[in-house]
């Protein structure tokens, strides 16, 4: 049911922030990760998604993240992601997300801040230096760098910190917002999950569009329980009425 004081809220608002997780580019063909379908069902994050995993096997770690990079760069993004860019129209709008696959960038919208690193990303273990683009796999199936190190995917890892002035943008952006819409994200991995915390002492409106609810869903002043490539559009509609 839509809330009288949602209506106020985006009447009212200047700055707002979406905070997204993987339910937001499912329906551009990319799996989430928990759930039936998700990819930790089936593959285990410890021999992939960690630090130690890819000094002890790079040549699978790789292979693992050239199939997602392949997965990602044939997606489009969804009516979810380029109606997030449309609400700019409206307002001041920054994306917080915990994606790796680009499509908010793709779907144009201009500031995007991005909590576990971007998977079009390289970098050398070794120098630190960036490499957009991989060299030739050696002999052992992984990528170098000029300087002979080892290439990682510019992803955070479990047991990783999220790049700090990220982090703190992120704050900043919700501490100044009006509405947070916590869009297809389970809320269950920290420390990005608590942003919605941080968005609740700081008495923003809360909406939250998910499949389901999240360990997060009592926070919610509002809640939309389906597909956010159905419910942002449709918010959009709402905001055109109300404010165009
Ligand atoms: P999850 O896979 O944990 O959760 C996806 C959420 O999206 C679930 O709550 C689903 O109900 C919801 N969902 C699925 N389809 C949807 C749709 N079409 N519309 C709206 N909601 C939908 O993904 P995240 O919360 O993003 O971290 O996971 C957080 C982090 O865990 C990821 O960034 C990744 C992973 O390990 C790292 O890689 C560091």
């Amino acid at each position: 049911m839509l809330e009288k004081h949602f209506i106020d809220a985006l009447k009212k608002a200047r700055q707002i922030v979406f905070f997204t997780g993987s339910g937001i580019s499912a329906e551009s063909g990319i799996p989430t990760f928990r759930g039936e379908e998700g990819l930790w069902n089936k593959f285990k994050p410890e021999e992939l998604a960690n630090f130690n995993a890819f000094i002890k096997n790079p040549a699978l770690v790789t292979e693992w993240y050239n199939f997602r990079r392949e997965i990602v760069r044939k997606a489009l993004p969804n009516p979810g992601h380029l109606s997030i860019y449309e609400f700019e129209k409206f307002y001041d709008v920054t994306v917080v997300t915990q994606n790796v696959d680009n499509l908010h960038r793709r779907a144009g919208s201009s500031k995007v801040l991005e909590l576990h690193g971007n998977i079009e990303r390289n970098f050398c273990i070794s120098c630190g230096k960036d490499a957009v683009e991989m060299h030739e796999k050696d002999k052992s199936g992984v990528f170098r760098c000029e300087c002979g190190g080892l290439l990682r995917p510019g992803v955070v890892w479990f047991g990783e910190n999220l790049p700090t002035a990220i982090f703190d943008a992120a704050e900043v952006a919700i501490s100044k917002s009006d509405i947070v819409f916590v869009a297809g994200t389970s809320l269950q991995v920290y420390p990005a999950a608590s942003l919605v915390h941080f968005a609740k002492g700081f008495n923003c409106y809360i909406v939250e569009i998910n499949t389901e609810t999240t360990p997060g869903s009592y926070l919610a002043d509002q809640k939309f329980e389906g597909k956010s490539g159905v419910h942002i559009p449709a918010i959009l509609e709402l905001v055109k009425e109300l404010k165009g």
